[in-house]
């Protein structure tokens, strides 16, 4: 089987691509020439990466053509929350305009080709605690401009399938983390500053922002997992949350962090990695994805917390070598 991933390597898509190599399959990959590949550099010889801007169509349209996949999965996006503030016209276009021109190649092919499209919870926006965990039927009301423009993708797709069949899934994944995610997500952002702080390259002050808000956090190998698993299983046109159906506040989270460390660390709230729309809880229903697919989560936060702080314990070795 052919496999297309879009964002292969970013974060999510390098592991995602691990996943699908165990299955035996070919992988294709799509990313920017300007791209890091350190995410996917122990398995570049099993893939092939090739340097495409999907916003554009003609070019996107012709690569895809030439490699005739059987699936796509489609993760290619700007994915921080925080940053879309700044730069809403560049996280509307690109992701707009990267879903819209697969779905728009994907209709006019002549075989039929599955498509995964990699949402995300922030679609929802604001929800009451009682009105969690969220199901798929809730609304769409974000309220960040990357928020919308998974809306709009999740939308988009839903239109593809009613219209004109399109063989789609609509993946709406709750925060993850793991090993190899960048700076900008708040995990990364606290782990890579205990660890400075462990090299003493920091003060021994933490920067945080918003501690109260609560999030349902996957490890990133159980969320690929559950990727693959839609793709064989899920119905087409449906979406699906990816998640553990447990919520914990960023406070909790960073307590566990502390705790694997043995410097004495303080916390000061930094305004400036405050947004001006936050979202104070964000926790979903897995029952639909575990129905369709059988999918359980395998890996505790513990467990992926712990991985993250010595991945950039390594990372800061390695970059002092
Ligand atoms: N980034 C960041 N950095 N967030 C912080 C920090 C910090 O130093 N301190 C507190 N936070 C708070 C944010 O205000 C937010 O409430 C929460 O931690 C989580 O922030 P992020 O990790 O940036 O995640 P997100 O929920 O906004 O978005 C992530 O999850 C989505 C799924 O819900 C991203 O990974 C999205 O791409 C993903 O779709």
């Amino acid at each position: 089987m052919k496999v297309l991933i879009t964002g292969i390597a970013g974060f999510a898509g390098s592991y995602l691509a691990e996943e699908v190599l165990k299955k035996g399959d070919e992988v294709f990959g799509i990313c920017l020439a300007c791209e890091s590949l350190e995410n996917v550099a122990k398995i570049k010889k099993q893939i092939r990466i090739l340097h495409e801007d999907i916003t554009d169509l003609d070019q996107i349209s012709r690569r895809v053509k030439k490699i005739n996949p059987d699936q796509i999965y489609h993760l290619a996006a700007l994915s921080s929350v925080g940053e879309s503030f700044s730069k809403p016209v560049e996280m509307i276009e690109n992701n707009f305009r990267g879903t819209l021109n697969l779905l728009e190649i994907i209709r006019k092919l002549k075989w039929p080709t599955r498509i995964l499209i990699a949402g995300s919870c922030d679609m929802y926006g604001i929800v009451k605690p009682e009105e969690t965990p969220i199901k798929e039927e809730r609304s769409l009301l974000p309220v960040s401009p990357y928020g919308v423009s998974k809306a709009a993708g999740d939308l988009l797709a839903y239109q593809y399938f009613k219209s004109y069949g399109v063989n789609v899934i609509r993946a709406r994944a709750f925060n993850h983390t793991g090993p190899g995610q960048r700076t900008g997500f708040v995990i990364p952002d606290l782990a890579s500053q205990i660890a400075r702080i462990e090299k003493s390259h920091l003060s021994p002050v933490l920067k945080v922002g918003n501690l109260s808000s609560q999030r349902d956090l996957s490890d990133v190998r159980d969320v690929v997992r559950a990727y693959t698993a839609l793709m064989a299983k899920g119905k087409a046109g449906e979406a699906y949350n990816i998640c553990m159906q447990k919520a914990y506040s960023i406070e909790h989270m960073l307590n566990i962090l502390c705790s694997l460390s043995k410097k004495r660390i303080s916390i000061q709230i930094d305004e400036k990695r405050n947004r001006p729309a936050e979202i104070p809880i964000l926790s979903g229903n897995n029952s639909k994805l575990k129905k369709a697919t059988g999918w359980k989560p395998k890996i505790p936060i513990e467990k992926t917390l712990e991985d993250t702080l010595d991945y950039w314990r390594k990372k800061l070795m390695t970059n002092d070598e």
